[in-house]
Parts: C-alpha cells; structure tokens; sequence
C-alpha cells in the first residue's frame, strides 16, 4: 500500500564532475527498479548537474535543505523556487546534523516544510533521539516533540505527501544500527502519533524511512518490518553498488 522510498544523502561530498560519474553509475546500478521510489540528494552545487543525469529515469533529485524565503537578503541560503529550477523534487529538512551544527529547531523546522510544501517540493522530515536520550528512556517523547514541532499547522492533505525519516543519532556514520525491532517500534510509535495528529488513514498513508548505518547486509530485515518504507541513506549511498543493493532490499 505505501511504496518503499530510498534516497541516499550523499552530504558534504562530490565535486560536480564526481556527482555527475557517481548519478550515471545509481542509474545503470538501480536501472529495471519498479516497485521502490528512489532518490539521490547531493550537495547543492552539483544539483543541476546531476538533474540532467536523472532526468526521466525514475531516479529522483533532491536537495539537503532549503531556506523559508524565496528570495532577499539571506546571505548564504537557497531556497524552494531555486531548487525547483535546478530539477529536485524532493528536500531534506530537519537532518540531525542541521540540528545538532547548524542551530535548526522544530520551529525552523517547520517553517522551511511550510515552503518547502507551497513550492511542491517532497520534504522528507529528519527526526531522531541521541544517545543520551535513549539511555534515559526519553526517545519517544523526543520524537514526538519533533514530529509535531514539524508538522504544527500542516493540514491533512499536505500531510501526505511528507516522508518522515526516523534517524537515531547515535546509529548516523557510527556503524551502529538500530536493531529491526527498535526500529520497528518507534516507526510503529510514530504512526500512532501520526494517527492522533491527522488521523488512522493519513498516518497510514504516510511514508517513514528509518536512516542510520543502513548497509546492504542489513537493510532487508529493516525494510521488511511492518512500519518501515525505505530508507534514507548517508555513508552506502556515496557507492553505487551499495546503493542499488539497499534500494533492491526494499522490494
Ligand atoms: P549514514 O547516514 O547512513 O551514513 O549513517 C544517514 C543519514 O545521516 O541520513
């Protein structure tokens, strides 16, 4: 019923020429693919480059964050009209590290899914506890604080076409991943509270990756719980292979 949605978050890396040979070789590599959504999300500068790679493929574009406005005196921010002009359908919003370096806040959060929203753009919403929190038995309180921090004042209707992507912080770029089962059961959690929010039939229509070291040794078994619709990928996503290997595992 929800179709399975794997983007892979290549981060700060790729040059425009290497974004351009590494998107050439996601294609071949996920080419014949039906059944999964697929996305990749480079940096900012290599957008339009890779757009003309993926372009008609079925491979999606993605940028890894956007500002609120649309245009005026925001040094150093981009925003939704511009991403759509170099070709992505989709935005990262919310990532962890925005949180945790770069002083994002569910509010700010918020803002830039409103705008990303009204351009049409497909956000897929980061939330996610750290270590310490889930050492002190707080992971769900944290992730529905974000979840609902995020999606303050979105209707019903815009609610579906988010992607949320559950993303514990201490399991991003450390090798550590969450087992299927804690996985499962705050994917499980999340769409109770989607379901409380909106309600049963929007939260079972909204997509929720898991992301954290997912690799393809371990993302079938991932994949394969209830609650789980893909993935967002960092690390395995920057090897085309690998890669493939993670969107074939969500079949
Ligand atoms: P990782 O990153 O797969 O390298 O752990 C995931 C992410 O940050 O989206």
């Amino acid at each position: 019923m929800r179709t399975p949605f794997v983007a892979g978050n290549w981060k700060l890396n790729k040059t425009p020429d290497e974004a351009e040979t590494l998107a050439r070789c996601v294609v071949d590599a996920v080419s014949g693919v039906t059944d999964v959504d697929v996305a990749i999300c480079p940096p900012f500068t290599a957008l339009e480059r890779v757009s003309s790679v993926v372009c008609c493929t079925g491979v999606g574009l993605g940028a890894q964050n956007m500002y609120w406005e649309a245009e005026g005196a925001f040094t150093g921010e981009v925003s939704a009209p511009m991403l759509l002009t170099c070709g992505c359908e989709y935005v990262i919003l919310g990532h962890s590290e925005r949180r945790q370096f770069f002083g994002e806040t569910d509010d700010t959060v918020n803002r830039r899914l409103k705008a990303a929203l009204s351009a049409d753009l497909k956000p897929i919403v980061c939330i996610g506890e750290s270590f310490d929190e889930r050492q002190a038995n707080v992971t769900e309180q944290v992730v529905e604080t974000q979840t609902r921090g995020a999606l303050d004042g979105i209707s019903a209707e815009d609610a579906q076409g988010i992607t949320l992507a559950y993303e514990p912080v201490w399991a991003i770029g450390t090798g550590l991943t969450a087992t299927p089962e804690q996985a499962e059961a705050v994917h499980a959690f999340l769409r109770r509270v989607l379901a409380q929010i909106y309600d049963e039939d929007v939260a079972q229509g909204i997509r929720i990756q898991y992301g954290g070291s997912v690799k393809p040794d371990n993302a079938a078994e991932l994949f394969q719980q209830d609650n789980i619709d893909g993935g967002l990928i960092g690390g395995a996503s920057l090897e085309a292979d690998d890669f493939a290997a993670i969107v074939k595992a969500a079949i």
